[in-house]
């Protein structure tokens, strides 16, 4: 049983907005914004963002809630970021996972999963900017480098943010 309060505020950022790169937030377009994922986005298309990466499927506001709460609880753990456009409708998203190993000292390393930009929205460097965001996240709680599993035809966009080719991925799926 978690002795954590269940969140109640909608607009509450699931982590600390200290972690997001001022200089990333500079950087976007007029009347953007980056922050941590909020409750309140449910109601603000950020699933409808992630379909333009897979299959989301029908996911009701109370299971939405219900996985929010379970983020919120392990929030030095995951970190999910919304960006907004000026009419504060969803347009890209990305995830930090970290992970906390006991090989190299105790070492975390940090996973990047699911980033999506909105299909009219790509082209404005909004996929550079959550990659980056992420990375200064990374850095700052301590990781000693990020990965991420990507397509081939998403690997020219992971070069450009600064990543590079390092081994190779594998599945099991169940
Ligand atoms: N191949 C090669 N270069 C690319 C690609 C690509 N697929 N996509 C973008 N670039 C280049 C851009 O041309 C740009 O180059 P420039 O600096 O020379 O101008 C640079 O990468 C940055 O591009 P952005 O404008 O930031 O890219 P965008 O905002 O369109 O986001 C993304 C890229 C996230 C891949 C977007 O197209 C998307 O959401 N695609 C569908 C979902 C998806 O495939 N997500 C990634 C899954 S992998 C994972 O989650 C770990």
């Amino acid at each position: 049983m978690s002795l954590l309060a269940p969140v109640t505020d909608d607009s509450m950022p699931l982590f600390s907005a200290s972690l997001i790169s001022p200089e990333v937030a500079s950087q976007l377009p007029e009347g953007y914004t980056i922050r941590p994922l909020q409750r309140g986005d449910y109601a603000k298309g950020f699933l409808d963002v992630l379909r333009v990466l897979t299959t989301v499927g029908d996911v009701t506001e109370e299971q939405w809630n219900q996985r929010y709460e379970w983020l919120a609880q392990h929030n030095d753990q995951y970190f999910l970021l919304s960006i907004l456009d000026s009419s504060s409708r969803i347009v890209g998203t990305g995830a930090l996972i970290v992970e906390r190993k006991f090989i190299h000292n105790l070492g975390l390393v940090g996973h990047i999963e699911d980033i999506a930009v909105a299909k009219d929205q790509q082209g404005k460097k909004l996929g550079l900017r959550i990659i980056q965001a992420l990375d200064y996240v990374a850095e700052k709680v301590g990781c000693y480098k990020s990965i991420l599993d990507c397509s081939e035809a998403n690997e020219g966009f992971y070069v450009k943010c600064g990543f590079r080719r390092a081994g190779l991925e594998m599945a099991h799926y169940y």
